[in-house]
Formats: structure tokens, C-alpha cells, sequence
């Protein structure tokens, strides 16, 4: 059967737009429809360009068609590489009709949507992400940033792109660290919003790990739209949408701790989705039941489920503190009701958060 196109819509009034999903959606979705100008500045990286660009432009026939590729990872992900961006722009006399396309993953996406937040107060943005976690995550939602060498996405902006295009067939040629870091994220959205999709997840691994297009059609659709609900419910985060940094709080000290070098980030998400569940499971919200399957599905994706060796709970303490959603010195995180229902609480034990900490942290 041929994989068909799917289309998942942000509402967000004036700013809402489409995000395409589908095998083969790059040549299939009309990008020139989402363009105003005639001019169009791509941003990739020197991975992902020689895969994908050329499929990219010829959909921009007619069109003056720029292009940086900037050097792969997130260490390149700072304010002297977003000026190479701006560099391009001033350089080729972009005006303020021009459009900037991220051809990439999350580290591509968050840098040309930050840079269309700020050449010439703002200009169009499309993203095109490569990654399995930018197609369920980092492309859909408008969070924009760059790092800074004290902080990750310390500097950036809620910007929203015209449209977002997911073309599933770019994953064929990444890394399966790297997908299987996607489906974390893909887990997530089980977790805190929709237990049917959990339930489906466990029920469809097989097809997702082997890539099945029409699986990973229906497993990105259904990741967007839960995201864009959330987004549109609350675009800059005063509430409801940290529930998407569920396990995020203790993967961000886990990265911080290895300082970027050792784990993804998907891979601290996920050994950090099980400790906010055990924690949940001892504020006798989750059945350890459904504990010990949110185990098994991350296990089966090859993701951690406990903290690095190495790690010990003071140092969670330590690194958790500098967590974007501490408010007034208290920190907040995101636990579970159930499986399938998440809430932002900073009314956990502390006991009950030494006890989780000090019991994970054993094998250092
Ligand atoms: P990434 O962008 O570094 O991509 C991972 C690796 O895969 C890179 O080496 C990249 O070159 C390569 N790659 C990308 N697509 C490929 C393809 N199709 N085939 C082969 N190789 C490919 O990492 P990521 O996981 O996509 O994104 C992580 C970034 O996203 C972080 O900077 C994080 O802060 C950000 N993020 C942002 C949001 C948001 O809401 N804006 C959400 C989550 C994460
Ligand atoms: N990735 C978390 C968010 O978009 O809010």
C-alpha cells in the first residue's frame, strides 16, 4: 500500500499553520506555496546537505535559492554560527520578503528559526526536519534558540514557522542511535496525553524499528498532533505545555553532568521519563505496573532506564536547580497522574525525591 500524505494543523490564530507528513513529502508538498518572496536562504549542515539539498531546490525553480551549511553538532549550536547566517543574508541582499529554510535536525531547525526571529525583526521561516525527534518535537511549536557557553538555549524566541514539512523518508538514512533517541520523544506524548498511543507503541515496535513507512507515518502524526494541542493551548510556556518536558528535568542534569559528550539527549529523556515515573509511582499516582511497562518499551528501544554510573543523587540536586522551569528558587517537574495524564507539580515529596534519587543512583 502506498504511504499517503498526512496533514496536522497548529491553531494558532494568525500564526497557525500546517505541518505535511508523509513518505516522499518534500516533492509532494507545494513549499513554493508557503514562500512569498523570490528569494530563499537554505540552512543545513554538512551531513544532511549533500542527502537532501538538491531535493530541496528543485522545488524552488524560479526563485533566487542561498545557502549555508554550517558543521555538524551541537557544539556549533552558538551566536558565532547563527552570524554566518546573517552573514549569507546581509551578503546576498536578502530583504524582509525573503524566507529561510532549516533543512535538518533540531540543532539546524532551532538556529534558522532563531535567525528568522531576528534578520530584519523577523522574517518567514520553513522548516524541513531530518531527525525523528525534530519531526515530533523540536520543528512543531515556534521554541527557537541558541546556546550559550554557560547555558543550553540560554538565548532565543517563540517564533512560529509557515509550515512545517516531514518527510519520512529522510530517516532511512539516519543513525539508529539517533531514531531510536526520536522515539523517546515519540513515547512521551504516550505518556502525558494519550495512553491509547502508548498501548499502540507497544503493540507496533516491530514496524516502527524497522522503519515501516506507514508506521512511522501514524507514529509522527499522532506525536504532532499531540504537541500542537499542547502548543496551542499555551505557545510560550506559562503552564500546560511544560508537561512536554516530562522527564526533562533530571535528562538535562544527566547531559549537563556528562557535559554533551556521552548521552543524547534523547537518551537522557528517556532514563529521565522513568525516574519522574517512579516518582509518581511512590506519590501513588502510577500502578507500578504501568511502571515496569514504560520500562520494557524504552528497554525494547535500546534507551537507558536508570541514570549513568557514575551519577549520584547529589549531583541531580546540584544540576537540577539551574532547570528552566524552577520559579522562584522552587523546583517544579513534571509527574504523572497516569499513564497517559501528566501535571507540573512542586508539591512532591522532597523525601520521596531523595529516596528515588539515592535508589536509582546505586550503581555509583
Ligand atoms: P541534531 O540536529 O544534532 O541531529 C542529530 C545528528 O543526525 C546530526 O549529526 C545530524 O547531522 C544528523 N542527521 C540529521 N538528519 C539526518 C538524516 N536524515 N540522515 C542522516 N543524518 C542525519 O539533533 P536532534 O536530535 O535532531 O536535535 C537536537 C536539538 O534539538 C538540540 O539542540 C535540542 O536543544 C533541540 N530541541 C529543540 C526543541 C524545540 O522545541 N525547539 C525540542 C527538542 C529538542
Ligand atoms: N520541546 C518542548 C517544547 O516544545 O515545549
Amino acid at each position: 500500500m502506498t504511504a499517503v500524505s498526512k496533514q496536522v494543523q497548529v491553531q494558532l490564530g494568525d500564526r497557525s499553520y500546517p505541518i505535511y507528513i508523509g513518505s516522499g513529502e518534500i516533492q509532494r508538498a507545494d513549499i513554493a506555496s508557503h514562500i512569498c518572496g523570490q528569494k530563499v536562504l537554505i540552512v543545513s549542515n554538512e551531513t544532511i546537505a549533500p542527502l537532501y539539498l538538491e531535493l530541496v531546490e528543485k522545488q524552488l525553480a524560479g526563485k533566487q535559492v542561498d545557502k549555508v551549511i554550517l558543521a555538524d553538532g551541537e557544539q556549533f549550536k552558538n551566536l558565532d554560527n547563527l552570524n554566518l547566517i546573517f552573514d549569507q543574508l546581509i551578503t546576498s541582499h536578502h530583504d524582509r520578503k525573503t524566507t529561510l529554510i532549516a533543512l535538518g535536525g533540531g540543532v539546524i531547525g532551532d538556529m534558522t528559526g532563531f535567525a528568522a526571529a531576528c534578520y530584519q525583526r523577523g522574517v518567514a521561516f520553513i522548516q524541513i526536519p531530518t531527525t525523528l525527534l525534530a519531526q515530533v518535537d523540536s520543528s512543531v511549536g515556534g521554541k527557537t534558540a541558541v546556546n550559550h557557553a554557560m547555558g543550553k538555549n540560554m538565548i532565543g524566541a517563540f517564533y512560529q514557522p509557515q509550515a512545517v514539512i516531514i518527510d519520512t523518508d529522510t530517516l532511512s538514512t539516519l543513525p539508529d542511535r539517533e531514531f531510536n533517541a526520536g522515539l523517546a520523544e515519540v513515547i512521551k506524548y504516550g505518556l502525558i496525553v494519550d495512553a491509547d498511543f502508548f498501548v499502540w507503541l507497544e503493540n507496533n515496535l516491530e514496524a516502527l524499528l524497522n522503519r515501516d513507512q506507514q508506521a512511522l507515518a501514524y507514529a509522527v502524526e499522532l506525536s504532532c498532533i499531540s504537541k500542537s494541542r499542547v502548543v496551542a493551548a499555551d505557545e510560550t510556556e506559562q503552564g500546560v505545555r511544560a508537561i512536554l518536558n516530562l522527564g526533562h528535568t533530571f535528562g538535562h542534569a544527566i547531559e549537563t553532568f556528562q557535559q554533551y559528550k556521552d548521552w543524547i539527549h534523547g537518551e537522557a529523556v528517556a532514563a529521565g521519563m522513568v525516574m519522574a515515573a517512579e516518582l509518581s509511582v511512590m506519590a501513588g499516582d502510577l500502578y507500578s505496573a504501568d511502571l515496569a511497562r514504560i520500562k520494557n518499551l524504552l528497554t525494547a528501544c535500546s534507551l537507558p532506564i536508570a541514570p549513568p554510573s557514575g551519577m549520584a543523587a547529589d549531583d541531580f540536586m546540584r544540576l537540577m536547580v539551574r532547570d528552566k522551569k524552577v520559579l522562584d528558587g522552587q523546583l517544579r517537574l513534571v509527574l504523572l497522574e497516569s499513564l497517559g495524564s501528566a501535571c507540573v507539580s512542586d508539591q512532591f515529596s522532597t523525601a520521596d525525591l531523595d529516596e528515588m534519587l539515592n535508589k536509582t543512583c546505586i550503581s555509583v
